[in-house]
């Protein structure tokens, strides 16, 4: 019998992979869909972390890049002792057996250090640009399409990410040629002096695990793509009076990104880029969409499509 229930919930899980999408109430996600709708486009939001949500798991046949993974400091020394704190860091990250007060603590400690070394290296904006130019990362398909569809319906979207600002907005720069009057990125910024080199780190660290902390950024207005306040959002309105909100996340953490608003509404959407087959049932229940394989972002559009 055990067998036989493996068996039959690999066949599941198959099938959930080859179908690409799983919606595990979907009576639940149509009532949403319909109060959503009815509120209006005033009263929604977009909250959207960046790496492996916005932009793809695998790019051209190799994974992704990340906004701190990219970076190619220009000195050999430092990009090597990062990469030394990665390996030793990022398995503490994703390890199921530690506890998540003492991986907050660890996460505090690599951010600082890594933060540290980019500062100590030298790091330049110059450098930014030419690591951006270099990289493999890119948007999922579709991505373009559902951000020019929310400005124009001045929806606005909160980009929060434990990666670096500075590099979200360099991508964005160089990847779509454009940036977005309600785009905001909440992330860790950057601080250059007049030579164009990093000097320090503005406000408090995001890490992975104290993202929630830092929704209160959201209620702050809308910043243009440099992070200045213009002084009121897309519509003059600040976003935590947006109570109903579609979040898109690629990690069970990311559903924290809403904490900081009381939403009567949440449409969760979840891209599940590895270890399928271990982590579908949780994602299923915690997201009330699930898109596998690397999915395009066109089934968003759709969504969004159908809330306005
Ligand atoms: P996020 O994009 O989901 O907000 O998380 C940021 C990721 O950045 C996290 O998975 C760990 C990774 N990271 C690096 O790759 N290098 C680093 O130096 C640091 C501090 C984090």
């Amino acid at each position: 019998a055990v067998v036989r229930s493996l068996y039959q919930r690999r066949c599941l899980c198959s099938k959930m992979a080859m179908s690409q999408v799983v919606v595990r109430e979907p009576d639940l996600l149509d009532r949403k869909k319909a109060s959503i709708r009815n509120a209006g486009t005033s009263k929604l939001q977009v909250i959207a972390d960046f790496d492996g949500t916005l932009t793809k798991y695998w790019c051209n046949g190799a994974r992704g890049q990340t906004s701190h993974g990219l970076l190619q400091q220009g000195n050999a020394e430092y990009d090597a002792k990062r990469q030394m704190l990665y390996d030793y860091y990022h398995p503490l990250e994703i390890s199921p057996s530690i506890p998540i007060e003492e991986k907050t603590k660890l996460m505090e400690e690599w951010w600082e250090k890594t933060h540290g070394l980019l500062i100590e290296g030298g790091l330049t904006y110059d450098a930014i640009k030419k690591s951006v130019a270099d990289a493999t990362i890119s948007f999922r398909d579709g991505v373009v399409q559902l951000f020019e569809f929310l400005e124009e319906k001045d929806i606005p979207v909160v980009i929060f990410s434990a990666g670096l600002a500075d590099i979200i907005e360099e991508v964005f720069r160089q990847k779509l040629h454009r940036s977005f009057k309600n785009i905001k990125v909440v992330s860790n910024r950057m601080q250059f002096d007049e030579r164009g080199c990093l000097v320090a780190f503005k406000g408090k660290t995001i890490h992975v695990f104290n993202k929630n902390e830092h929704a209160i950024d959201m209620a702050a207005p809308i910043h243009d793509e440099f992070g200045n306040l213009d002084g009121s959002d897309v519509n003059g309105t600040f976003v935590k009076d947006r109570t109903n909100i579609l979040l898109l996340g690629d990690g069970l953490g990311d559903l924290g990104m809403s904490d900081g608003v009381s939403f009567e509404n949440r449409i969760a959407v979840g891209f599940l880029n590895s270890n399928i087959e271990k982590s579908l049932k949780d994602y299923s229940e915690a997201f009330d969409i699930v898109y596998l394989n690397d999915a395009s972002m066109w089934g968003v559009f759709n969504l969004v499509s159908e809330l306005c």
